[in-house]
């Protein structure tokens, strides 16, 4: 099974540290502990950058996450398209009209797909390059199923994605167009996960999301560390996060403590908050409920359904981490959802998927509860685009002749 690999050349990769018993593992083409079977994650030897010519090396890298190449545990595969380093734009009227005196927008929704999946299937895709794999393959909501897809198709591999029958048509035809091989199962999003563990483990695939896993979830930790240098080498005071599965939302704290760690920035507080919608909402009903163990939900039911997911494996970490940083949640309905998608795009001309409506709505709700100081940072993390569907047309009015009194006639209130 040990195909051991070498060392990128800047990568400081020590070996992957299980959660469970703490050992630490060669970075082999194992995916669970070898010892209890617990989850394993990267590790890093910080104490050995120089922190100044760390920086220096990260600024002057790709305009990609490949920027974050020490802090990643494979190098950048070839030929790839760039995935990452998207804006990080100052929201002063959605501020205004969400009661936010210093919001931010990382908008993630311009990755190459569409949504911030890219990410972590840049660094999966990579680890499946460099063990020799030909087919790569995931468990998805949506917007996995893109970003595989098109990757795949960027490097000449095979996809299987395995989607609920019930996602948006517009993702799921767009995972078609690429190429990939799209599953759709009569099931929950818990169900395709139990389907495609077990693939995983009888397949010799590169399943981004389960033998993959470890360096699939490196990936997310990019949108912190782009947001920490865009602001000037400083965290955000706060953060909040759609989740789903809960990776973007732990490894969101494992890059604050790898930037504090390496000294790239100071030791600020960073409060990272949880984005759910009420249909869907396990984490944070969670920490809404005085952060008891999550509990799983059945039949998920949101028109958010990128972050469908009953019972998600960072679900408790993710519990653990909002108490920890001071953070808190949000349980967002669905018309507040679509709100919150229309005030973004409407304010800001940002148009996300509900994704991102359910971080506006949360963001509002927070600020009416008195989360955020007026001279505190606050970002919102757009993680997909409103144009790959979902979004239903509000209020459309009727079409209109091909005649400007007809024009004039129909909007007299509007030009009024
Ligand atoms: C647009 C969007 N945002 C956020 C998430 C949540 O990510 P995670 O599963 O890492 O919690 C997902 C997918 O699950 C997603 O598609
Ligand atoms: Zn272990």
């Amino acid at each position: 099974m040990a195909t051991t690999l070498e060392r990128t050349s800047t990568s400081r990769l020590r070996g992957l540290r299980c959660r469970a018993c703490h050992v630490l593992q060669p970075a082999d083409d194992r995916y669970v502990c070898g010892d209890c079977y617990g989850p394993i994650e990267p590790e890093y030897d910080l104490a050995s950058f120089d922190t100044e010519s760390l920086r220096d090396e990260i600024e002057r890298g790709p305009l990609s996450l490949w920027r974050y190449a020490p802090l990643l545990p494979v190098a950048q595969p070839r030929g790839h398209f760039a995935v990452g380093w998207t804006p990080l734009v100052e929201a002063p009227r959605l501020g205004a009209a969400i009661g936010v005196a210093r919001l931010f927008l990382k908008d993630d929704s311009r990755n190459p797909s569409l949504s911030f999946k890219d990410r972590p299937v840049a660094v999966a895709l990579a680890r499946a390059l460099a063990l020799g794999l030909d087919t790569i393959a995931c468990a998805s909501t949506g917007n996995l199923a893109g970003a595989v897809a098109a990757a795949a198709a960027r490097n000449g591999l095979r996809a299987f994605v395995f989607v609920p029958a019930g996602t948006d048509e517009s993702k799921v035809a767009g995972a078609a167009a690429y190429g990939a091989n799209v599953v759709r199962v009569n099931g929950t999003y818990d169900q395709v996960n139990r389907l495609c563990a077990r693939l995983a483990d009888e397949e010799r695939w590169g399943f981004v999301n389960f033998t993959l896993r470890p360096y699939y979830a490196e990936g997310s930790k990019t949108l912190l560390f782009e947001s920490a240098e865009q602001l000037g080498w400083r965290l955000p005071d706060h953060v909040v996060v759609p989740v789903g599965s809960g990776a973007l939302l732990t490894r969101t704290a494992t890059a604050a403590a790898q930037l504090r760690g390496s000294g790239l920035v100071d030791d600020g507080a960073l409060r990272i908050h949880a984005a759910q919608p009420a249909g869907c909402a396990p984490v944070s009903d969670a920490v809404l409920d005085g952060y008891r163990p999550v509990r799983p939900v059945r039949d998920p039911v949101t028109v958010a359904r990128s972050l469908a997911i009953g019972a998600p494996a960072d679900g408790d970490g993710s519990v653990d981490i909002i108490r920890a940083t001071g953070g808190s949640a949000g349980s967002v309905g669905d018309d507040d959802v679509l709100e919150g998608c229309a005030l973004l795009a409407s304010t800001e001309g940002v148009l996300a998927e509900p994704a991102g409506g359910v971080v506006v709505a949360t963001a509002k709700a927070l600020a009416v509860r008195g989360a955020f100081a007026d001279d505190e940072v606050v970002v919102l993390y757009i993680t997909g685009n409103g144009y790959k569907g979902a979004l239903t047309a509000a209020s459309l009015r009727p079409a209109i002749a091909a005649d400007a009194d007809a024009f004039r006639a129909a909007y007299a209130e509007v030009l009024a």
